[in-house]
Parts: structure tokens; C-alpha cells; sequence
């Protein structure tokens, strides 16, 4: 009823409101009065923590991108090596475990079977594995070691949008706790992240604040077949979360490219007019990518496409590049996918609604797949 969409047309549009709000809470309690993390909850010793060598991230769909922002994020802060893999790829090819393997499952709904089956795999072969998870009691926590939950609250659409944003932060959490608990030589950087992180929520409500030309945007594209998305560093992730979410509400072709990795291929996609989106990262920071990612900029729109920027305030070298600029608060390199999927969200949800598409209830989809 529109009663439980709280005056929404769609869930999805109250979930991307509620994003500022479910940030907030996913950190509330986690952070003591000195600036430190208390993850009682994650009931895997210190001592077991201390030991751990490896770290592999599993999940589905946009959890899956969660986890690919994961590793960027662990393998900063805590110096152990960390891959990311589809869940459902993961058992399959004999992968190495052991005692001191931690494995991160990551789950909105608690129940995806290919998840499920991934972290059995694990636990069989005597590694520790973490939940983190938005439903409480459902039976990816109850199997696993430890659950660090997420506190999105209910989701109800099928495309995830806040409870991708809640993984993140959960993500960005047990890093700098594996960082806290090992004391890695990161610990200044740590406390400072920790402090940012206080203040995201806020960056994330500015955000949504200014999402009318994101809408009027994609209403001009309605027709579009394809639309192209780019990043590097943790902006890849997002540009596969934004083409991700146009597939499964959009219907249209969608893709994400490695920026770097456009000159080996992707680049011969560029035709006249097609829209390419593309997320740049802070002009501060890792400045080389920065420049660099303005150069491919230059590069597509030199063939033709019509590029749409989503650039940190105040980076003005993009500007003349840019046919159409979506702002961005400025945030620390590894915290800026907070941000910057946000306009993704609004893109998707506003090209599907111009596309007379079921936005709650996209075809051929399910919220969470109980089967393999
Ligand atoms: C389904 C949903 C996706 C979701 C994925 C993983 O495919 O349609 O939106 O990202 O499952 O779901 P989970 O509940 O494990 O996060």
C-alpha cells in the first residue's frame, strides 16, 4: 500500500531515501568515545583474528560488488592478502582453505543458496567464516562463525540500493577493526577513517538532495540501447553496480569497464551519442588515477560519446570534458563509493520508471534465489 512505501511511488525510491538513516544506524554502537571500534558481536577471538593469513570475500550480485570494494579496503588496512569471489563460482574450482583462510560471506537477504553453499564449503575445510548480513536469524548467520549484521532495516525491492550502501560501511568496519585488532602500522589513518565514517551519512543525505538533473537526465535517455559505465579503483565496482542496476530495471544493455582497460577493448564500443557514465576519482588522494581517468574521459568523448561525469566538488578539471556533471562530496578515496552509487541508484530507478517498467518487481527476478 502507499501507506508502507511511506508516500513513495515504489519502495525502491523510500529504500534510496532511507540510506543517510541506515548508514547511521549500521554504525551506531559500533564506535566507542575514543575513536575506537567495538565489535564485540563478531565472536571470532582476537587471537584467531591475529592469526588469520588470507581472506576471501563470497557473495551474489550487488553484495558481490560490496565485496570487490571489500578487498580494496582490507588489503589497505590490514596488509592480508584478500581475493573476492562469486559465490557461486567459489566451491567449484577447489579452492585453498584452511584454519587460517577468514571467509566473508556477504548477504542481504541471509538465504542465497549459491552463498550458502560457498561458506559450507569453507567451513568444511576448517576456516572461520564471518556473516555480514541484514536479516536477522535467517540461516547465512545461524551457519556461520560470526555475523556482523547491517542495520538497513527491511528491504523490499528487489534491485538492492540500501543495503548495498550498509555492506559497504559493515565492510569498511571489519577492515579497520582487522587493522585495529592485528595494529597495523595504518593505526593514524585508521582513526581518521573512523571519524570520516561519522560523518558519511551526512554526505549521503547532500547527495540525494541534488538528484533532480540525475532524473531529468535519464528521462532523455529512455531510448537509449546501451549505456557504458566507467571507474578504477573502487570506482569499478560502482561503474559494475550502475550497470548492474540498469540491467535489472532498465532492461538495457548495460556494462562496467575498468577505466584502464578501455584501450584493450572497450574502446571500440564508442559510437556517436552513446552515453557513457563515468565516476572519478578525488582529485586529492591517488591524483595519478585521477588524471588519468580525465584523459579517458577526453579520449571518448573525442570519438563521439556523451559522457556523464560524477566527480567529487570542487574538481574542475573534468568540467570541460563533461556533457553532463553530476557533483559528489569529497570523501577519502576508499569511502567515496558511499557516494557515488547513489546518483547510479536514482539513474536506474528514473530510466526504468520512463521505461514503464515494473520498478519494485523487475521481470524474470527474484529478491533472494534459494536455489543454486
Ligand atoms: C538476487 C537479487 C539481487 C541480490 C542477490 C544477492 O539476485 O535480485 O539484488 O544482490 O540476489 O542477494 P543477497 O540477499 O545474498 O544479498
Amino acid at each position: 500500500s502507499a501507506a508502507e512505501k511511506g508516500g513513495y511511488d515504489y519502495f525502491m525510491l523510500k529504500e534510496i531515501a532511507e540510506q543517510p538513516k541506515a548508514v547511521a544506524d549500521t554504525l551506531l554502537g559500533r564506535i566507542d568515545g575514543s575513536g575506537s571500534l567495538t565489535l564485540d558481536e563478531v565472536r571470532i577471538p582476537p587471537r584467531v583474528l591475529r592469526e588469520i593469513d588470507k581472506i576471501v570475500v563470497v557473495a551474489c550480485g550487488t553484495a558481490f560488488h560490496a565485496g570487490m570494494i571489500a578487498k580494496y579496503a582490507i588489503e589497505h588496512w590490514t596488509r592480508i592478502p584478500c581475493e573476492v569471489e562469486l559465490a557461486s563460482e567459489f566451491r567449484y574450482r577447489d579452492p585453498i582453505l584452511d584454519a587460517q583462510t577468514l571467509v566473508i560471506a556477504i548477504s542481504q537477504s541471509g538465504e542465497t543458496m549459491d552463498t550458502l553453499m560457498a561458506l559450507r564449503h569453507a567451513r568444511e575445510q576448517g576456516s572461520k567464516v564471518l556473516a555480514i548480513c541484514n536479516t536477522n536469524g535467517s540461516t547465512i548467520p545461524r551457519e556461520s562463525d560470526a555475523v556482523l549484521y547491517t542495520h538497513a532495516g527491511p528491504e523490499v525491492a528487489v534491485a538492492s540500493t540500501k543495503a548495498f550502501l550498509t555492506q559497504l560501511v559493515a565492510c569498511y568496519l571489519v577492515a579497520l577493526y582487522l587493522g585495529q585488532v592485528r595494529g597495523t602500522k595504518w593505526g593514524d589513518e585508521i582513526r581518521a577513517v573512523i571519524r570520516d565514517l561519522s560523518s558519511i551519512s551526512g554526505a549521503v543525505e547532500r547527495v540525494l538532495g541534488t538528484m533532480e538533473p540525475v532524473r531529468e537526465l535519464a528521462r532523455t535517455l529512455a531510448s537509449k540501447n546501451t549505456v557504458l559505465f566507467l571507474g578504477r579503483h573502487v570506482g569499478y565496482p560502482v561503474a559494475l553496480e550502475g550497470a548492474l542496476k540498469l540491467k535489472e530495471l532498465a532492461y538495457m544493455h548495460a556494462e562496467g569497464f575498468a577505466a584502464g582497460e578501455l584501450k584493450h577493448g572497450p574502446i571500440a564500443l564508442i559510437e556517436e551519442d552513446l552515453p557513457v557514465v563515468v565516476v572519478v576519482p578525488s582529485p586529492r588522494g591517488r591524483s595519478v588515477l585521477h588524471d588519468k581517468i580525465v584523459s579517458n574521459i577526453q579520449e571518448i568523448r573525442a570519438r563521439g560519446a556523451r559522457t556523464i561525469v560524477i566527480a567529487e566538488e570542487g574538481d574542475e578539471a573534468v568540467v570541460p570534458y563533461a556533457d553532463h556533471l553530476v557533483r559528489i562530496p569529497a570523501t577519502p578515496t576508499l569511502l567515496q563509493p558511499l557516494v557515488a552509487t547513489v546518483p547510479l541508484q536514482v539513474f536506474a530507478c528514473e530510466l526504468a520508471t520512463a521505461r514503464g517498467n515494473e520498478v519494485d518487481q523487475p521481470r524474470n527476478l527474484a529478491k533472494s534465489v534459494t536455489v543454486e
